[in-house]
């Protein structure tokens, strides 16, 4: 986030996180220099989107949202159809969605959901191991698994 929004002075970015810890390394002050056009918010995801007007976003970036790979966790997981369908109620027109997981199962999982949903996206691609938006750019979890070999999976929605 800390580097979208130097890359893009003129645009605002809001980073979301349930969990203190993130939000505080976000605002660490020295090499991490604090963005005007940057902001953190505590806040589940889902309950955050539902928030929001709609058509009043431009991108929204789910990166490495946690797998719960264990059966009886999987309720927890967040790309579900009522998190798809608040993100395009949201999304500005021709906005898009970029999403990012190391876990192939749960990559299999966010396809049938897309699959499933009667949302008509102006274009849905995928790739692995080849960022869709912002190639230079990694996320902390995006360079800890590229470092461990891992395949990442992307997957970039446009309205
Ligand atoms: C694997 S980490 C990825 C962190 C960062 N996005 C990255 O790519 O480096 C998953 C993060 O998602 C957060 N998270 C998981 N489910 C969430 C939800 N429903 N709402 C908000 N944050 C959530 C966790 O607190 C954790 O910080």
């Amino acid at each position: 986030m800390l580097a979208l929004s130097k890359l893009f002075p003129n645009l605002n970015f809001l980073g979301v996180d349930y969990v203190d810890r993130w939000l505080r390394k976000g605002t660490l002050p020295e090499e991490k220099q604090i963005q005007p056009n940057l902001a953190f918010l505590r806040a589940e995801s889902l309950n955050f989107v539902t928030t929001c007007r709609d058509e009043n976003v431009a991108a929204f970036y789910v990166q490495f949202p946690d797998p719960w790979p264990k059966r009886r966790h999987r309720r927890r997981r967040v790309f579900e159809s009522r998190f798809l369908d608040e993100l395009y109620r949201v999304l500005s027109p021709n906005g898009f969605l970029h999403v990012a997981t190391d876990d192939h199962d749960y990559f299999t999982a966010m396809r049938a959901v897309i699959a499933a949903s009667e949302i008509s996206w102006r274009s849905v691609r995928e790739s692995v191991n080849q960022r869709l938006v912002h190639p230079a750019l990694k996320t902390l979890y995006e360079a800890k698994f590229s470092a461990m070999g891992k395949d990442i999976h992307y997957l970039e929605m446009r309205k």
